[in-house]
């Protein structure tokens, strides 16, 4: 064992997933350990402790690992259960952490954003109930950064991680597993395998994209293997360093293939993408895109038909931006909806004490209390449970969907690398004006209430202010607007557009048509267009 020497390095202050910075940033000589030294100072340490490690696969990701697996065993580490090729999805590392009662987990991942020696990489921290690290223990961790002045790390060669089994790295045990198997043997407890098998062997096609990231492995196993699947369902299955230069966030802009093969003439019965790390979801069916919000709300109306939830889902819980779709399910089964500020992590505290068993996000995350963590192939689960147990596609479904209970027209428009200081000014001058806009009238829509959003959590009672500005009109449509949390470059300004239609007349619009007076509406109060000088977003979905 040695101690080694080291000074602070700025900025490494982890964000809503962890520490997220451009591959080389944590190539430089000590700024991984430091950050992994500071994160074990954090805790506690880590003496006689069981970690769970692994991530998506990216460049960078196993030499991580190695490091990481050296400091844990300088650091009197008891044993660290590593993913096979230190391969662990987010929802995998979440159940593992569960499942083997482990006091935390390392996950290297930097999501749905780019990888590769020019792009991103990223090192989260999750705790004994599988979910990521509260602000508290952020805080924490980047306090320490701040002050470190060494590192323990043990002097060994490289561990073998290639094959399955257990070894040591001085009296720590590296066990390596199968990063798949214990999470496609969970998904067989949720979900009526039996049925799917039958779906399949009738003829059910799929697509699944996993665009060169780390559902590849779990999807074959699953969807192929398992489920039987033609060979072939599963597509960009091989985890690559660089995803094969695809950007693997699973929305209609970068899985462009897969919607051109959905909205084609020969699309299969169902696709799916899911992102780098295998936390996020898109869902789609022949010719039909569901939105990630309207996906949540046929989810929570149909949950009772898979086998995990016949009992009922507790109560369920969304992001403020996420459309209220899921607010009239809830209504519907008389269960509790909660709505919380952007970021999973809100969602933890909810499920640990019991009050919802089903979360969703606009940002094309679903999940639910199995994990803490959100859960793309979950999701794509859930959708051919339901598939199967209604004997209805997807347009069947929504279609039915809608005429129960309304269609929330919905959709968000990203403007991109926007100056900081320009987007900042419009939002404080939307701030100043926000009480003077009730009552006021913009393209025919009249303001009913503006507000900032701040949330109380339910059960620890912690306050977060500034959460987004909303903007309500009479007649139940609504504009939220809010910088994004994730961006890298410059401001991102998202504009969450929604419109409520109780039907039965038109429930089949366009989006882009049917929220057309909001968007003209919305321009009118906040002079998005006007103030930046942009012809319209960057992003659409
Ligand atoms: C990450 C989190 C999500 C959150 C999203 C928001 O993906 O895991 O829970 O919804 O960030 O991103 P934004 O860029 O809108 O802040
Ligand atoms: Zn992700």
């Amino acid at each position: 064992m040695t101690t080694h020497p080291t000074t602070p390095f700025d900025g490494q202050k982890p964000g809503t997933s962890g520490l997220r910075k451009k591959t080389a940033v944590f190539m430089q000589p000590n700024f991984l350990e430091n950050f992994v030294q500071a994160t074990f100072n954090a805790i506690g340490g880590v003496r006689g402790k069981t970690l769970v490690l692994g991530g998506d696969g990216r460049y960078f990701g196993t030499d991580a690992a190695q490091v990481i697996l050296k400091m844990a065993a300088a650091s009197g580490a008891a044993r660290v259960i590593v993913g096979q090729g230190a391969w662990l999805s987010t929802p995998a590392a979440s159940n593992l952490i569960r499942k083997r009662s482990a006091d935390g987990g390392i996950i290297l991942s930097a999501s749905h954003n780019p990888g590769g020696p020019n792009e991103d990489f990223g090192v989260k921290y999750n705790m004994a109930n599988g979910g990521p690290a509260p602000e508290s223990v952020t805080e924490a961790i980047f306090a320490r950064t701040k002050e470190i002045t060494e590192y323990a790390k043990f002097d060994a060669p490289d561990v073998n991680l290639t094959a399955i089994g257990e070894s040591h790295l001085g009296a720590m045990v590296v066990e390596v597993v199968d990063p798949v198997s214990a999470y496609a043997d969970m998904m067989e407890e949720i979900f009526d395998f039996k049925a799917l098998r039958g779906l399949f062997h009738e003829g059910f096609t799929m697509r699944m994209d996993s665009m060169c990231a780390i559902t590849g492995p779990y999807a074959v196993e699953i969807l192929e293997k398992r489920l039987g699947a033609a060979k072939g369902t599963v597509v960009h299955e091989t985890p690559l360093p660089d995803f094969g230069g695809m950007h693997p966030d699973p929305n209609p802009t970068w899985a462009h293939e897969l919607m051109v093969e959905m909205m084609g003439a020969s699309a299969p019965d169902f696709g799916a993408a899911s992102d780098g790390d295998g936390d996020r979801n898109m869902v789609l069916g022949r010719g039909v895109y569901v939105s990630p919000s309207d996906s949540l709300a046929v989810i929570a109306a149909n949950a009772h038909l898979v086998p995990g939830y016949a009992q009922g889902l507790k109560g369920v819980a969304r992001s403020m931006p996420t459309s209220a779709a899921v607010d009239r399910v809830a209504t519907a089964l008389g269960i509790d909806c909660y709505e919380t500020p952007t970021g999973w992590k809100f969602f933890g505290n909810l499920m640990d004490a019991g009050r919802v068993s089903l979360c969703g996000e606009e940002s094309f995350g679903t999940g639910s209390d199995h994990v803490r963590e959100k859960d793309g192939l979950w999701a794509v689960l859930m959708w051919l449970n339901i598939i199967a147990a209604r004997g209805q596609g997807v347009a069947e479904i929504l279609a039915e969907h809608f005429e129960r209970f309304g269609r929330n027209y919905y959709s968000r428009h990203d403007y991109e690398a926007l100056p900081v200081d320009q987007a900042n000014a419009m939002l404080n001058d939307l701030r100043d004006r926000l009480a003077s806009l009730k009552g006021t009238q913009n393209h025919g829509l009249i303001v009913e209430n503006a507000d900032e959003f701040a949330y109380t959590d339910p059960v620890d009672g912690s306050i977060s202010v500034q959460q987004g500005f909303r903007i309500l009109f009479e007649g139940g449509s609504r504009v939220v607007l809010r910088l994004s949390g994730t961006g890298t470059e410059g401001a991102t300004l998202r504009v969450y557009l929604e419109r409520y239609v109780p039907g039965p007349a038109g429930l089949n619009e366009d989006p882009q048509e049917a929220l057309g007076p909001i968007i003209r509406a919305t321009e009118e109060i906040v002079g998005i267009r006007a103030r930046t000088g942009r012809a319209g977003p960057d992003v659409i979905t």
